[in-house]
């Protein structure tokens, strides 16, 4: 039994912006489900004591950043019974909009200092456990909003519990700029070009990176790509220099939560014996989105943060002319404000084919994708995906680039052969497989046989806790 504390700024069903939430989710129970004690630490958002169990016990950790106390709450989530600290301090976290961005979309002025005291926070937790009734093991950072942890633990020079540092997306750097730096408390020596300088600024990812004890990003083949200048942003060097401590381990998808078989959230409940019944989903999304109700046409879908990073553009290049053959397109996203009025225009050029909805709604998420046939992930960049992962599970093929998780999890040929797979980020290469995807539809023996490919693919995060097990305790030893 290892205890082990992991520290995200978004864990599902509490607060979600995207992946990450699900995997902070889900990792923890599962690892707890092979008898580990894990617990989490997350920032007290705005509403979130009223989505956990009372709190049954909080110390006041003082005021080291001169904005208000930071105060350790203790308590469990309410779901899966995990144990759970909660960093409260009123002026940096409760406050209306997301966890990164106030209600207009924009990065909020002090992430720096707010996310520099949560750090500051897991790293007491970490040095301090003892004192605080729980000491870890080893301290699992995610991303860059806890990366400045393991800043503090190496500018307080003492012997500090091991540090697995695991990278979701290096785009997000968490960089800010110099003259902040004086607010983070840290000790200047750190900023170095081996610490946590980057191109004349300091970064949290950084941070978490050179002094971690391990690294670790979330697929296999983004592990390798993220050496090289073309998928490093601005990190590569960096990451070159440390690869003897980086792995490459795959997410996993919480089966509880996403199963066509018993997800309370769709219309219908089907299986791999019974993928006929898919079609009532699919019969009701349409109706639900006002589109015409041919069983015969290929839905296209699509469910995403609207970013550079996930190759949306290219869609809008190649779906014309996939409609003018019919398919429908209904996508559910929000973010980069431009994609979203491309997207409500596409809408308005084609009003019985296409739906857009603009918005964050996990249940429309699902009866999205027990309802199209495909969706559609022609990314830029994807570290693993796990929407691709959900898809598969409900015999819904997915459509996307040759990168990162994808290309781990997503194969064209092959005796297992789950969806369709393009190289090349542009929109001529995603449009020929949507024209494969399109023929391999037409020709119903061939699609069912996908489908039950993809559906009997096992992603559980079972199969990869004994990896994390292991990591961990080879760190500890
Ligand atoms: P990323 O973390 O890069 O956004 P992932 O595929 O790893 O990509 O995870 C995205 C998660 O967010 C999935 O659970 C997906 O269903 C969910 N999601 C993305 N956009 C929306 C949305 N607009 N509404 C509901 N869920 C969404
Ligand atoms: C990030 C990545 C995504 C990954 C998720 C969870 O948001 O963009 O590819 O699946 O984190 O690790």
């Amino acid at each position: 039994m290892m205890r082990i504390l992991f520290a995200a700024s978004e864990i599902y069903p509490l607060i979600k912006t995207g992946g990450l939430a699900d995997v902070a989710g889900a990792l923890p129970a599962a690892l707890r489900a092979k008898g580990h004690d894990v617990k989490l630490i997350m920032p007290a958002y705005k509403g979130i004591l009223e989505k956990v169990e009372p709190i049954h016990n909080s110390t006041n950790l003082g005021d080291p950043f001169g904005v208000g106390d930071l105060i350790l709450l203790e308590t469990r989530t309410t779901e899966d019974d995990i144990p759970i600290f909660l960093v409260q301090c009123q002026t940096l976290f409760e406050r209306d909009g997301g966890p990164y961005v106030d209600q207009n979309g924009v990065d909020y002025p002090d992430n720096h200092i707010r996310f520099g005291a949560f750090s500051w926070a897991i790293a007491m937790l970490a040095q301090h456990g003892n004192l605080l009734g729980w000491q870890a093991d080893v301290l699992h950072l995610n991303d860059w909003q806890t990366g400045f942890a393991a800043a503090y633990l190496e500018s307080w020079k003492m012997n500090h519990i091991p540090i697995v540092t695991t990278v979701h997306n290096l785009r997000y750097n968490g960089s800010f700029d110099m003259n902040q730096f004086p607010d983070m408390r840290l000790s200047g020596e750190l900023l170095d070009i081996h610490g946590i300088e980057f191109y004349g600024r300091f970064s949290g990812l950084k941070a978490g990176l050179v002094y971690a004890d391990s690294i670790t990003t979330v697929s296999p083949t983004y592990a390798k790509e993220i050496l090289t200048s073309e998928y490093g942003d601005g990190l590569d060097g960096t990451l070159r220099a440390m690869r003897y401590k980086l792995h490459g381990i795959l997410n996993g998808v919480d089966y509880e939560l996403w199963s066509p078989e018993k997800d309370p959230l769709i219309k219908q409940n089907y299986s791999i014996d019974s993928i006929e019944k898919k079609l009532d989903n699919k019969l009701a999304l349409l109706k639900e989105n006002g589109l015409s109700e041919d069983p015969t046409k290929l839905v296209f879908g699509i469910v995403s943060r609207l970013t550079e990073q996930k190759g949306l553009d290219l869609i809008l290049s190649a779906i014309p002319s996939m409609l003018e053959k019919g398919v429908r397109l209904i996508v559910l996203g929000s973010g980069d404000k431009v994609l979203e009025e491309a997207y409500n225009e596409l809408q308005r050029q084609y009003p019985h084919q296409v739906a857009i909805r603009i918005g964050y709604d996990e249940a429309y998420s699902h009866r999205l994708q027990a309802g199209i046939d495909s969706l559609l992930i022609p990314s830029r960049f994807e570290p693993c995906g796990l929407t691709q992962l959900y898809a598969l599970k409900y015999g819904t093929l997915p459509l996307v680039r040759k990168t990162g998780g994808l290309a781990d999890t997503v194969f064209e040929q092959g005796d297992l052969h789950n969806g369709f797979v393009f190289d090349h980020a542009d929109a001529n290469s995603l449009y020929e497989a949507m024209e494969r995807c399109l023929a391999c539809f037409d020709d119903i023996n061939a699609w069912q046989q996908k489908q039950k490919n993809a559906m009997s693919y096992d992603f559980s995060w079972e199969k990869t806790t004994e990896k994390w097990a292991q990591l961990y305790r080879n760190l500890i030893q």
